[in-house]
């Protein structure tokens, strides 16, 4: 018997003024290799607001964002193997890829050069991909984490994203090793959870950042070892060439070259934030002492299932403020502002439903 096409209800952006409002849209069919999904939170990335402000030009209205995405499996295909309804699970930036490049073989599915965005991409099918800001999703096994027993569904929704955009840098740039020092540059959605990764390594932590306020929280909310506030020039003195890596997560253009000065010889910084301008780097800043400067986008599939086992693990989560469908615009205003500690996660399951029936009145 042929499944039905799923109804599903979602919050979509209709044009660049980014109001998230219900609508109603169609799902495709489980097909042999998919997984059904209830979705029962999602978080909400900074991208989904330039995503649906179209900041990147690249806006395929509606949009229905949402890229941290846990919920319920109610259904999988006849060839689905690793999932069986009723587990707990989680999709992240990408829902589809090539499947057969020599990156997509190694599981680095997120360099593929047809990586399919969890929303405002279009799928292999010819379908607009939606987010998770919606009460159901069907996604290819292969795109689906599984939810470790002791990680809670709301707390991890962000790791999809947040939690794998810094853990897979850390792991491929050595910055895992118990002893290490590496620095934080922004105490946000990623940093937060970067300085929580940095503990579980082993390693010791550094907090950077402009703001005074974010010290007591960086050290005694999360852990952090140090605090350098990037503005004061002592400070700055005195944390030169002291670490081993940095984990740059701003995402305003800040000078980099006094940054670059905190590392010690051969030391790396990791680009995970999105400027809109493009960064100025001194030559000097970087050629001396053998620096190292590199980007990195999210992370693949297997290293994703690592990464949120890894997570359970060592009790990495991230700080979040759980909100209602009916909340998502407010939320969106604030996030604007940078007012969250440190991530909104939108209850779906209990909230969108009337959300929508609200609406519809
Ligand atoms: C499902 O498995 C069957 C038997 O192995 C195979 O013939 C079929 O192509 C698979 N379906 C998909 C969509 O991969
Ligand atoms: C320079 O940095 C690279 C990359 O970290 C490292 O592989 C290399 O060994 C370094 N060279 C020297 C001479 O230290
Ligand atoms: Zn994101
Ligand atoms: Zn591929």
């Amino acid at each position: 018997m042929a499944p039905t096409t799923a109804a599903n209800v979602g919050l979509a952006a209709r044009d660049a003024s980014g109001h998230l409002s219900p609508l109603t849209i169609a799902r495709r069919n489980t097909g042999d290799n998919d997984v059904a999904i209830k979705i029962m939170f999602c978080g909400i990335c900074h991208s989904d607001l330039h995503s649906i402000k179209n900041e990147w030009q690249n806006a395929i209205y509606p949009i229905i964002p949402g890229h941290e995405i846990a919920g319920v499996v109610t259904e999988v295909g006849k060839n689905v193997t690793k999932f069986k309804a009723g587990d707990k699970v989680g999709v992240g930036c990408m829902v589809n890829s090539c499947q057969s490049c020599e990156n997509c073989n190694q599981g680095f599915e997120n360099n593929c050069p047809g990586i399919i965005f969890t929303y405002n991409s279009v799928d292999r099918d010819g379908t607009v991909t939606y987010g998770g800001y919606s009460s159901m999703v069907v996604v290819h096994e292969r795109f689906v984490v599984r939810f470790p027993e002791a990680m809670p569904l709301d707390k991890g929704a962000p790791l999809l994203c947040a939690g794998i955009t810094v853990y897979s840098p850390m792991k491929y740039h050595g910055l895992n090793v118990p002893g290490m020092h590496v620095g934080v540059l922004g105490l946000g959605g990623l940093g937060h959870v970067a300085v929580k990764f940095g503990k579980a390594f082993g390693m010791k932590v550094t907090v950077i950042s402009s703001s005074p306020g974010k010290k007591q929280e960086a050290i005694e909310r999360l852990g952090a070892d140090a605090f350098v506030l990037s503005k004061n020039a002592k400070e700055m003195q005195a944390a030169l060439g002291t670490m081993d890596g940095i984990i740059n997560t701003v995402s305003a253009n800040i000078p980099v070259a006094p940054l670059l000065g905190l590392l010690k010889p051969n030391g790396k910084m990791i680009l995970v934030g999105l400027p809109e301008k493009p960064i100025e780097i001194p030559p000097f800043a970087l050629v001396s002492r053998n620096k190292t400067l590199a980007g990195s986008c999210i992370g693949g599939m297997a290293d994703t299932q690592e990464m949120i086992d890894m997570a359970a693990k060592h009790g990495v989560t991230a700080d979040i403020e759980v909100i209602g469908a009916d909340y998502v615009n407010a939320a969106m205003e604030r996030l604007a502002k940078a007012d969250v500690r440190y991530r909104f996660v939108i209850d779906i399951g209990n909230t969108l439903g009337d959300c929508a029936a609200a609406a519809s009145e």
